[in-house]
């Protein structure tokens, strides 16, 4: 339980979705009922970012799943952060494992993309986590606190910055980080943000989970006084993601 951190819980759709089973997303958000001591924010592919924001509640936020460096130019298929704005967005996702491994994502571009989005004005949600073999050889800590440091060097103002820590192994694999395997990396990335940033920023920050979660396991993960919510993949997409919402009430 975050003590006086609000509980944020994002909903990353990925690369899923059409209108009619948006539809059904909004159905679902509107009956809620929401906890309202939560942040909610829902991330729908580009193209659905204003489709989305019209049909959802405005008690629930719209994301990006990545935007650009740029505010405009030549740059074929990318997306800026202004334009994501325009659409009603009013955060972003930055650092997806699946942008970093898929796509070839640098640490350095990362940390572009996470501060231009926040001096665009936008929330930003970077993400953090080591793959499988990382952890089985002892370096989930010196993968996360690289990544970390990238994004760090290049944040002034963490105010709207909200760490996700997302093991790769738990993305998508049905295998859920233990509540105490997640709480002891989420207490790892807080002392390091109290020593490299400042006590202020640990205290503050909200750091978030994601990797399988769903609503039979979001209770106990949420009990863990570092994990201050999660970002949701596959569930987000399903009534149960109202349950996950509902975690910490
Ligand atoms: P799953 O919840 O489907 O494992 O995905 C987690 C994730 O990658 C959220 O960004």
């Amino acid at each position: 339980m975050p003590g006086d951190r609000k509980f944020f819980v994002g909903g990353n759709w990925k690369m899923n979705g059409d209108k009619k089973s948006i539809d059904d997303i909004v159905a679902f958000m509107k009956t809620g009922p929401l906890n309202s001591n939560t942040d909610i924010v829902v991330a729908p592919p580009y193209c659905y970012i204003q489709y989305s924001r019209d049909g959802l509640p405005a008690n629930v936020e719209v994301a990006a799943q990545n935007c650009y460096t740029e505010k405009s130019g030549a740059f074929t298929g990318e997306i800026s952060p202004l334009m994501v704005k325009d659409l009603g967005a009013t955060w972003v996702i930055t650092g997806h494992s699946e942008r970093r491994h898929i796509m070839g994502e640098s640490d350095e571009l990362v940390a572009q993309k996470t501060r231009f989005a926040l001096d665009s004005g936008l929330g930003v949600v970077p993400c953090v986590g080591e793959k499988l073999e990382e952890r089985e050889a002892n370096q989930t800590m010196d993968v996360i606190n690289r990544q970390m440091k990238a994004i760090a060097d290049k944040i002034e103002d963490w105010s709207k910055v909200v760490i996700a820590y997302e093991p790769v192994w738990a993305i998508g694999t049905g295998k859920t980080a233990s509540p105490e395997q997640a709480q002891e990396v989420h207490e790892k990335i807080r002392a390091w943000l109290a020593n490299t940033v400042s006590a202020d920023v640990a205290k503050k920050t909200r750091i978030i989970y994601g990797g399988s979660v769903k609503g039979s396991n979001c209770k106990e993960l949420a009990k863990k006084e570092d994990i201050d919510g999660f970002l949701v993949g596959g569930a987000s997409l399903k009534p149960e993601f109202v349950e996950i919402v509902n975690a910490a009430s």
